[in-house]
């Protein structure tokens, strides 16, 4: 199946981008260490998908999961919501910085994809 490299100098400390995966969007954001702190904070066994932060990344700085919403599946949107991640305008669903359901009727966490890292040159692979 077809693989996405991602150039990853190209998206600043911060910022979101957004491509395009087997026909899905993926997100991909380049967390501040002020989010990742925020993140890891979460009492995340008492969320209604309980899933840590440290279990959803594999470098604290690059969050990377599917803009599909759990709930019926619109695409959510960056830098909204009440938790400082994303909101789901479809039905009100809002997600933490580390992506995971925190209010709304979004049963589950926005999904990771598997992904990887090519450091020597500075690549995310998905
Ligand atoms: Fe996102 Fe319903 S599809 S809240």
């Amino acid at each position: 199946l077809a693989k996405v490299e991602v150039e990853l100098a190209s998206i600043p400390e911060g910022k979101n981008v957004i491509i395009k995966w087997r026909g899905k969007p993926v997100f991909i954001r380049h967390r501040t260490p002020d989010e990742i702190e925020e993140a890891r904070q979460v009492d995340w066994k008492s969320l209604r998908d309980p899933q840590s932060d440290e279990e959803r990344v594999k470098k604290p700085e690059w969050l990377v999961m599917l803009g599909v919403c759990t709930h019926l599946g619109c695409v959510p949107i960056g830098e909204s919501g009440d938790y400082g991640g994303w909101f789901c305008p479809c039905h009100g669903s809002h997600y933490d910085i580390s992506g995971r359901a925190r209010k709304g009727p979004a049963p589950l966490n926005l999904e990771v994809p598997v992904h990887d890292f090519n450091d020597a040159e500075g690549k995310l692979i998905i």
